[in-house]
């Protein structure tokens, strides 16, 4: 359902996402693992169209990311943390608003709208306007709007960041539904017990390149370890898990650097 051919994207000279291959099927979740800064999110925006491929290329049921990204986007349900909702709009509207631009309209999208606001667990406040909501409220209505045509690929990128317990399993439950029907779920995490919980199949990702691919079972027997985390320190070898911490943290203090200096440069212009 998803061919990934060797997938690369580039930031001016920084490559993001690096030949990066796998296949996934519908009938299982399938997971994106690696730590925070691994191509995760960028490998997900490029599938999604969102983001244009630098080499490589990306299928979904048959449509090319490159010479058809519309029949992508028909055939993919994304979530990711950027897109965010209307807080004028209520549940309910806001579900209805992108129903509309997937072009569903009257009682097929009502219903569709309904069956989501009951999967979801929406009743209480389907109808209230969503800038009052909780982070878990937000997502549960971002999850269905990602998902309000009904595709048969699901791209969950970190669902259940920042969610309590309760709105965790509905989104989860949600997935292994899904998965049930025939439907494939990419499931993006840093979280590695919870993907070793979830999923069938799993790649590894580790700065910027797929380091590892297969089933979760193969992977633990492969790397000895009983855990994924165990399994993922094994392959990239715990100091290089170190050097990776290291290197965030020195990313994050140059960005923080350079934002201090455009604060500094607008206010010396002002
Ligand atoms: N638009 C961008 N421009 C430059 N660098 C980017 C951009 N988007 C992501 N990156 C960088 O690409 C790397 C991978 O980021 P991302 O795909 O978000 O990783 P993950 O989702 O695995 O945490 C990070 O180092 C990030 O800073
Ligand atoms: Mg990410």
């Amino acid at each position: 359902m998803l061919e990934v051919q060797e997938l690369t994207k580039v930031f001016g000279t920084f490559t993001a996402v690096d030949h990066v291959s796998f296949d996934a099927h519908g009938g299982e979740i399938f997971g994106l693992l690696g730590p925070n800064g691994a191509g995760k999110t960028t490998t997900i925006r490029v599938i999604a169209t969102i983001l244009g491929a630098t080499s490589g290329t990306a299928t979904v049921l048959g449509h090319d990311i490159h010479t058809d990204p519309e029949g992508v986007r028909r055939s993919i349900g994304v979530l990711t943390a950027e897109i965010g909702l209307y807080d004028r709009f209520t549940a309910r509207e806001n579900m209805r608003y992108f129903g509309n631009l997937y072009g569903m309209s009257g009682p097929k999208l009502e219903q569709r709208i309904d069956e989501l606001v009951h999967v979801l667990d929406m009743e209480r406040f389907a109808d209230r306007r969503a800038g009052s909501f909780s982070t878990g409220m937000k997502q549960k209505v971002a999850i269905a709007r990602s998902i309000i045509h009904d595709p048969q690929v699901i791209i969950f990128d970190e669902p259940t960041a920042g969610l309590d317990v309760l709105a965790s399993q509905t989104v989860i439950a949600y997935m292994k539904d899904a998965k049930a029907k025939g439907k494939l779920v990419v499931l993006s995490t840093h979280d590695m017990a919870h993907a070793q919980a979830l999923c069938d199949r799993v790649a590894i990702i580790h700065r910027s390149k797929l380091l590892s691919l297969g089933t979760t079972q193969a992977l633990l027997e492969k790397t000895h370890a009983s855990t994924l985390e165990q399994a993922f320190l094994n392959i990239v070898g715990e100091d290089a898990a170190l050097q990776t911490e290291r290197d965030r943290e020195e990313r994050h203090l140059a960005d923080a650097a350079k934002k201090k200096r455009r604060r500094f440069g607008l206010r010396f212009r002002l």
